[in-house]
């Protein structure tokens, strides 16, 4: 059985990737963590667009001015999307998908990284939002709004994983504030 708290030490976003495509076995296995995440009154309004063309990566890259550039050199995108009319607990459902996937790929040997894409325009000064973008690019509906995407690889860098004796222990309050 996996360490847990190993596994989350280890986990850090990872920005850049080899060119390895992902096995669609493991692909398969990161769609399942997705799946099980837990969700408000387990309505799961959430929807995923696995992503591989590298063209179309390219493109979704130009989303954001900063933050979205990795995804021109990833191998694979995981777009998180969700019917908020189904739950008022969407976003949180989505975010727990997310970290679901995170997770899952750090235990896989894969490298990846959260996109915001929600709430985010393409430039400061655009009228654009990343969500139209990613939208228009992938055909996804308009019931349906973008929370982010996950950029997923064999990894290219070294991250240090967490110190467990450097975490901040001081926003933790037991018993009371
Ligand atoms: C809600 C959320 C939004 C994020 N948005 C982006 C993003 O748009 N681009 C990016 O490169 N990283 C993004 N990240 C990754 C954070 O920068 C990263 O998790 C943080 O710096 C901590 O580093 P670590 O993941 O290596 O522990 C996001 C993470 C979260 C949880």
């Amino acid at each position: 059985m996996t360490d847990f708290l190993e596994l989350a030490r280890q986990r850090r976003s990872i920005r850049k990737y080899t060119e390895q495509p992902v096995e669609p076995e493991k692909i398969e296995k990161l769609m399942q963590a997705a799946l099980m995440s837990p969700a408000g009154k387990r309505l799961n309004p959430w929807e995923f667009v696995v992503v591989t063309d590298h063209d179309k990566l390219t493109e979704m890259a130009g989303c954001r001015t900063y933050g979205s550039s990795m995804l021109s050199g990833s191998p694979l995108g995981i777009v998180i999307c969700a019917d908020a009319s189904v739950s008022d607990t969407w976003k949180f459902d989505c975010a727990i998908a997310a970290e679901n996937i995170l997770l899952a790929a750090e235990d896989l040997g894969l490298g990846a990284c959260w996109v915001q894409v929600l709430d985010r325009m393409v430039k400061d000064d655009s009228e654009e939002t990343a969500e139209q973008l990613v939208r228009s690019l992938l055909n996804i509906p308009e019931h349906l709004s973008i929370v982010c995407i996950i950029s997923v690889g064999y990894k290219n860098e070294e991250r240090k994983p967490r110190e467990i004796d450097k975490l901040q222990y001081e926003k933790v309050h037991y018993g009371l504030y």
